[in-house]
């Protein structure tokens, strides 16, 4: 069976700062080194100040595995795209990894399973290890389509970059009517789906589903966290709200080493 390195990722939103960026940073300093790994996605406009902050400190922090993620990315390579921020330009500023069909743009920016199938094959080509995000909402859960929903998210990638393309790819389950909530899933809840979507990518290659990290999204903060980084098939979390505190998240990324 695969060892999956745990993976904590700090979600900012469009929340956070300068100031955030540089006592997180000086807290995982001082976390002794661990098995996780840790991505932080602060907004674009930080990038740059963020990833100097992050080689100030050199190896003391890159040993630790911490990196630098962005939040989104245009699923275009260049050109007249208003606002939009390129997959080249994010490597170029240090990026490792992107999150990639967060819930909230699929449901406040119209962004369809296509668009992200584009995004995560542009993230691919570009050199950024996509985190791609899938999440029901209440009304899909309460109506037993959970699966079918995760099914039609993930397959949409899926058919696009192919199964292999998974190997240098994280998952992200975030359940709607956990994110910022307060209300997270039960562990046997991201249990069970965290299985199913293991399965379904280990059913089309046994070696890719099994290396895959499935992070799960949706209220995570120290007190649900150890219970449910413990579940076989929970490799970590992508944390929005506790990410804001420095010390929480510092504790998040401890309890999953
Ligand atoms: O991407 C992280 C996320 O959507 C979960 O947010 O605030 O519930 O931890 P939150």
């Amino acid at each position: 069976m695969a060892t999956r390195r745990p993976l904590v990722a700090a979600n900012w939103k469009m929340g956070g700062s300068q100031q955030l960026a540089q006592e997180l940073f000086e807290k995982l300093s001082r976390l002794h080194d661990g098995l996780s790994e840790v991505v932080v996605c602060p907004p674009s406009v930080y990038l740059d100040s963020v990833q100097r902050m992050l080689s100030g400190y050199g190896q003391e922090l890159t040993q630790k595995l911490v990196s630098l993620g962005a939040q989104n990315l245009s699923h275009q390579e260049f050109g007249a795209y208003t606002g939009e921020i390129s997959g080249a330009m994010l490597k170029e500023f240090g990026c490792s990894y992107v999150i990639i069909g967060h819930s909230e743009r699929r449901r406040m920016y119209g962004e369809t399973s296509d668009m992200v199938a584009e995004k995560f094959a542009m993230a691919q080509k570009m050199g950024l290890t996509p985190i791609l995000c899938v999440g029901e909402s209440l009304a899909a859960r309460e109506a037993n389509r959970t699966f079918e929903v995760l099914t039609g998210e993930l397959d949409a990638v899926v058919d696009k970059v192919g199964i292999m393309a998974f190997d240098n790819a994280v998952l992200a389950y975030e359940p709607l009517w956990a994110i910022g909530t307060g209300k997270s899933a039960t562990p046997e809840q991201a249990q069970e789906v965290h299985a199913f979507l293991r399965q379904r990518l280990t059913g089309l290659s046994p070696c890719v589903g099994e290396k895959l990290r499935i992070l799960y999204g949706g209220s995570v903060k120290s007190s649900n966290a150890a219970d449910l980084f413990n579940q076989p098939d929970v490799d970590g979390g992508l944390v929005g709200g506790a990410s804001l505190n420095a010390s929480e998240f510092t504790t998040l990324c401890r309890i999953a080493s």
